[in-house]
């Protein structure tokens, strides 16, 4: 079982004023390998805030997953990456060019999201994008491998050196 964290960045939706589809696609992708939230907020784009609910994700909690959806953009509240490179400890680039790489073939767009991903203890988070197409699109690119990932950060192991 792999214990997941969402957290939404949106001021709108934090204030009620917007519904969060983005965390139900985001839910339903992870049970696909094995993942199960244990822990989902919407939470405005200050940068403190996301810092904040990050350093609780990884060091209270000790999830072993947090996904973020929202605030990668060139807005002026767009303060995701900023708050998830000041909390990380590792940064784990592979997985978001992975994710610019293959949505690029489905939108130019792709290259606005300034999304981060990187390692705090034994968690992996991982900037998506703000909309349930972006969400489902970057995740599929990165789900796939993520169980072997999570294997190897956990100290479980992982064999790598097969054929
Ligand atoms: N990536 C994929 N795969 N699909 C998308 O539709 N939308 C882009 C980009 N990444 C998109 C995507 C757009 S339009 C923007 S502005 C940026 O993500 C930033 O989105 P965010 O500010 O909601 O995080």
């Amino acid at each position: 079982m792999i214990k997941v964290g969402i957290l939404t960045m949106s001021d709108k939706g934090a204030r009620g004023e917007r519904e969060d589809k983005s965390c139900e696609v985001i839910k339903e992708m992870v049970k696909e390998i094995g993942g199960e939230v244990k822990y989902y907020k919407i939470i405005p784009d200050d940068f403190d805030v996301i810092k904040e609910e990050l350093f609780h994700c990884c060091d209270r909690l000790e999830l072993d997953l947090v996904l973020t959806t929202g605030g990668t953009g060139f807005g002026p509240r767009d303060n995701t990456p900023e708050a998830t490179i000041e909390v990380i400890k590792k940064q784990a680039p592979g997985i978001t060019e992975a994710m610019r790489m293959e949505s690029l073939k489905k939108t130019p767009k792709a290259m606005l999201s300034r999304a981060a991903a990187g390692i705090r203890g034994k968690t992996l988070i991982i900037n998506l994008p703000g909309s349930p197409r972006g969400v489902r699109e970057c995740l599929s690119v990165v789900l796939p491998v993520l169980p072997h990932g999570l294997e190897i950060l956990s100290g479980r192991g992982g064999e790598c050196g097969k054929e």
